[in-house]
């Protein structure tokens, strides 16, 4: 219901939008979602929850679809998963490992049966499906050889992975070797690795006894725990794991339908889910998901949803993959679940904007597998909203492993009696004035520089990695430094010296010189990453990147009005005006100066040569090269002068494509767009 309406009421503003508009929310929307995928992947920290990730992957996808030449090559759309992270070597999969396309609703599961139908011409027979827990763990490929496990990788971008079969060996649920008859030569299993719940608690209530901190939440500690570098990190902890899918398998005949492959998985040895369901058509699938969606809380892991499969192999391959996804294949994702709870109090938090959030404090309760004891409010429009006064019982939601929200005030008699919950006047940080902004939901403090909850924000966003990335300037240091007034502006940090740091808590000598070696190595990141750190209203990373590309140098960028802002490739008039705000301010042009007196040099950064011999030249990359990588390829077209974008129109000049190229190489030859392999391009380059 409410989520249903909360996609629907998304697609719908989608659907609706101007190009313009459309312009400029995808330029918020992929640098924002590709931020969210590495928390979620790589970090490990996600921000939002899982459901508020897919609503704007969705929005995206509608966009893209309406608009394709807003297609970026960076769009997470255009990709499977997240980079590799270092230490642990490459694991390349001989078959992508793909991700699944989502179902948020019922209603576009039956758009997904539909389009199964019609691909499949099926004249209204239904479809077999195989309806299986999504498990909430991590995905793994484990390779065969003559029946003895020789390697284990992670997904990774769905080509390249990182090899952890020194950890997966440790896993008493995977088998060294394959047992029984008809064994392959060579096979490629695919499964989730996981925590089970009881297995998760247990291990948790061993840590505590020993005095270490509990794990938050079984996802992410078995992802943490496959990257250990050591094997008796991971041999100590319970981790499972459960079969899939086949990647690729030689030397045996395989059955025809997806569940009887399963089965001969089993056969071999491997753990396969014993909840998985075959089924008829969608109101089959409808009914085996609303069961386990009923039956969610007793089984012995977490889920997120369930996978929906198209049962017959020849019809998976008859249906074959886009870009990123099978399309013989959907995840249902529940709808978060709901919990009432009383609401204790109300914390007026302020960011490094400004914004003066209210967080609800909870009675704790238990809601997806955790105690939840805060819930965000979001603004002075929700507090209207919801009507909430101290005191009430309030419904919660969580999804994912993020902070949950009040979704509304559980009616009682009490209620009318009770103190409403308003906004204060002042500042809870700085005790400054606070304005609720014309047209944005937003209030805000206005004491940008003085105020110390937003001097804070703004340090630490200075030194994050996606910015100036300074060594050792962690949270708490940032709070220290701000507390006790050493800075007051991001400029103080680059006159910080040994002494002054040593006066503060639990940082020693050594700690001190790193911080100051850090801070000064800093000084010589390149334009777009201070432009980034400077926060920017509207400029994130890629913006940032653009703006430096376009302009090179910071005084030309200062120089530039917004109609030059405006016409940089990338940027729209939103966010030109903010940029131009920004630079036009007298603080922010003190600060910026006093940044540089200090020895940050705002490194110029290259523009792509215009006169390069692609200049002009708009490409499309599909496909794996024989060579080049993907992204070499685009660096190398982009430094001809040519762009490179996501999707064929009839603006395209040349498709490269390489092997298994999908439907752009159809819509290539659909639009009579030249096309060219990647001998073709180094030609194409070289005769620069
Ligand atoms: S099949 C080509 N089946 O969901 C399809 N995936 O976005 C490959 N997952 O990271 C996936 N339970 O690890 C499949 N029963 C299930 C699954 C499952 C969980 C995960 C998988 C992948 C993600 C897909």
């Amino acid at each position: 219901m409410h989520t249903t309406d909360d996609a629907d009421a998304l697609r719908a503003r989608a659907q609706a939008m101007e190009p313009n508009e459309a312009q400029q929310r995808v330029e918020w929307l992929v640098p924002e979602l590709l931020r969210h995928s590495r928390l979620y992947h790589t970090e490990g920290k996600p921000e939002i929850e899982d459901r508020a990730y897919d609503l704007l992957y969705r929005e995206l996808e509608i966009l893209e679809e309406r608009f394709p030449e807003l297609t970026r090559v960076d769009s997470p759309t255009q990709m499977v998963g997240d980079a590799p992270v270092a230490a642990l070597q490459p694991f390349r999969h001989r078959t992508p490992m793909l991700s699944l396309a989502n179902s948020l609703t019922e209603s576009e599961l039956a758009d997904f049966d539909a389009r199964v139908q019609k691909l499949l011409a099926r004249g209204g027979e239904p479809v077999s499906y195989c309806v299986e827990p999504k498990l909430d763990g991590l995905a793994m490929e484990l390779v065969y050889e003559q029946g003895v496990l020789i390697g284990a990788g992670t997904r990774g971008d769905g080509e390249t992975g990182e090899d952890v079969t020194h950890n997966v060996r440790t896993i008493r649920d995977i088998p060294a070797t394959l047992v029984g008859p008809h064994q392959p030569s060579r096979v490629s299993v695919r499964g989730e690795i996981l925590f089970f719940s009881d297995g998760f608690a247990k291990m948790n209530a061993q840590r505590v006894a020993a005095g270490e901190r509990p794990f938050e939440n079984p996802r992410n500690s078995a992802a943490g725990t496959l990257r250990a570098l050591d094997p008796g990190v991971v041999a100590a902890r319970p981790l499972r794991f459960i079969a899939y899918a086949l990647g690729e398998c030689d030397g045996v005949d395989l059955p025809d339908t997806h569940h009887e492959q399963l089965a001969q998985l089993a056969a071999w040895g491997l753990p396969t889910n014993p909840n998985n369901r075959v089924v008829l058509g969608l109101d089959g699938a409808l009914e085996a998901i609303r069961a386990l969606g009923a039956e969610r809380r007793s089984l012995p892991y977490e889920i997120d949803g369930a996978v929906v499969k198209v049962d017959s192999i020849a019809d998976q391959l008859d249906l074959g993959f886009v870009t990123r996804s099978p399309r013989w294949a959907t995840a249902f994702k529940y709808p978060p679940e709901r919990v009432v709870t009383e609401l204790i109090g109300v914390e007026f938090s302020v960011g490094r904007t400004g914004a003066v959030t209210p967080v609800a404090h909870l009675k704790p309760v238990r809601v997806g597998g955790v105690t939840v004891s805060h819930a965000t409010l979001h603004n002075a429009d929700e507090l209207v909203r919801l009507d909430l006064r101290y005191g009430d019982r309030v419904a919660i939601e969580r999804s994912g492993d993020v902070i949950p929200k009040v979704v509304h005030v559980v009616a009682d008699e009490e209620h009318a009696n009770r103190v409403a919950v308003t906004y204060p006047t002042t500042c809870p940080a700085c005790g400054g004035p606070i304005a609720r902004e014309v047209d944005v939901a937003a209030t805000r403090c206005g004491n940008q520089f003085g105020c110390p909850a937003q001097v804070r924000g703004a340090i630490r966003f200075f030194g994050a990695r996606t910015a100036m990335d300074i060594d050792g300037l962690g949270e708490k240091i940032v709070d220290q430094l701000v507390e006790k007034a050493l800075v007051t502006r991001l400029s103080d940090l680059y006159v910080l010296d040994v002494p002054a740091l040593c006066t503060l808590e639990r940082m020693g000598e050594k700690s001190a010189q790193n911080l100051v070696a850090g801070i000064a190595q800093s000084k010589a990141r390149p334009l777009d990453r201070v432009l980034v750190g400077l926060g920017i209203p509207q400029v994130g990373e890629a913006t940032a990147r653009d703006l430096a590309r376009h302009f090179g140098t910071i005084d030309a960028l200062l120089a530039a009005d917004e109609a030059a802002l405006s016409a940089v490739d990338g940027v729209g008039p939103i966010v030109a005006t903010a940029a131009r705000t920004f630079f036009v301010d007298a603080g922010h042009l003190e600060e910026i100066a006093r940044l540089r007196s200090l020895g940050v040099a705002f490194t110029p950064v290259a523009a792509p040569s215009a006169a390069g011999a692609l200049a002009g030249k708009t490409f499309v990359l599909t496909g794996t090269f024989p060579t080049l990588k993907r992204e070499d390829a685009k660096r190398r077209i982009e430094a001809a002068g040519g762009k490179v974008a996501g999707s064929v129109s009839k603006k395209t000049h040349y498709v490269v494509a390489g092997e298994d190229a999908g439907s752009k190489l159809e819509k290539a030859k659909e639009l009579d767009v030249p096309v060219l392999d990647e001998a073709a391009l180094l030609a194409l380059l070289e005769g620069m």
